[in-house]
């Protein structure tokens, strides 16, 4: 991307969260304009006076964004009309403890995870001039997910905490790459945290209490997580999975996988 950070603006999707926090503070002190993209208004505006006053010139921006609800995506949309977007970084995700559906009648993992990410993405790409950034957070859960291309048939028996998100996150790569593929022009690449200590890895059971003695002090700090998104973020390459310090070029299972091409034409 040509020009310095001050010319260019960086999206966070789920900025609220515990990488997306540390994401904003980042990139605002790298002088991007951020925009944080977030479900909860009151908890992003509260952060974004948090990080002014540590970087008094930071270039900070709150936008309204349920992923899990396509008109308020539509509606974000529509607000950056005319604007310039050089990095999209698809930070938030959600696993939920039951099956729910949204008001359209989607499981809330994979309205939110695939096609609240897919649908933000794509009426973004024209914003993005050649050469702007996309990065996508999956899981390491996609390497043991199941995923078929009739996931719409998903009866409430079928929901598991982590079998769905893992799902989710895996059908969200593949769009990843069928992106990837059809827009040669912008790096598109997906980072995976690890484990990290955030909500997230809360499964809603007894058991909690235990995994929060005895687990997370042992797992990565958001800090630690975000740090391939931010890599990924800054990379002249495309179809990389970025995890740790490594930078991969995604598995071909998965960049050959029927499914890429399936998903995209869905
Ligand atoms: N933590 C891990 O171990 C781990 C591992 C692998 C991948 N990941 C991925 O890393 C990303 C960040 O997770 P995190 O660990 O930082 O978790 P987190 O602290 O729970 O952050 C999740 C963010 O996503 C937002 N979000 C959730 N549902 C949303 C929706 N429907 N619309 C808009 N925003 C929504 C949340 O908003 P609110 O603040 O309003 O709740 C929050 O800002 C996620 O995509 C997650 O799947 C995490």
């Amino acid at each position: 991307m040509e020009g310095t950070a001050q010319h260019q603006v960086v999206i966070i999707t789920g900025a609220t969260g515990s990488m997306g926090a540390v994401a904003t503070r980042v990139k605002a002190a790298e002088g991007y304009r951020v925009i944080m993209a977030c479900r909860n208004v009151k908890k992003a505006e509260s952060l974004r006076q948090q990080i002014l006053t540590e970087q008094p010139d930071a270039d900070i921006v709150v936008m309204p964004l349920e992923l899990s609800s396509p008109s308020s995506i539509r509606a974000f949309a529509q607000m950056l009309e005319g604007q310039k977007v050089t990095e999209l970084f698809c930070n938030a995700g959600v696993k939920a403890h039951r099956y729910t559906l949204t008001e359209d009648g989607i499981e809330m993992d994979f309205a939110t995870n695939y096609l609240g990410n897919r649908l933000l993405t794509n009426l973004l790409l024209p914003l993005m001039p050649i050469g702007a950034h996309i990065v996508i957070m999956v899981s390491l859960t996609t390497k043991f997910a199941h995923l078929t291309a009739d996931w719409q048939q998903m009866r409430p028996k079928d929901f598991g905490q982590l079998s769905t998100y893992a799902s989710s996150k895996l059908a969200l790569m593949y769009y990843a790459i069928g992106l990837a593929k059809h827009h040669p022009e912008l790096h598109i690449n997906v980072a995976d945290p690890g484990v990290v200590d955030s909500n997230m890895i809360n499964m809603d059971r007894w058991y909690d209490r235990l995994a929060d003695i005895f687990f997370r002090p042992f797992i990565k700090t958001p800090e630690q997580g975000v740090y391939p998104a931010l890599q990924a973020l800054k990379t002249d390459k495309s179809l990389c999975y970025f995890v740790g310090k490594k930078e991969n070029p995604i598995p071909q299972r998965f960049v050959n996988n029927p499914l890429v091409e399936k998903l995209w034409k869905e």
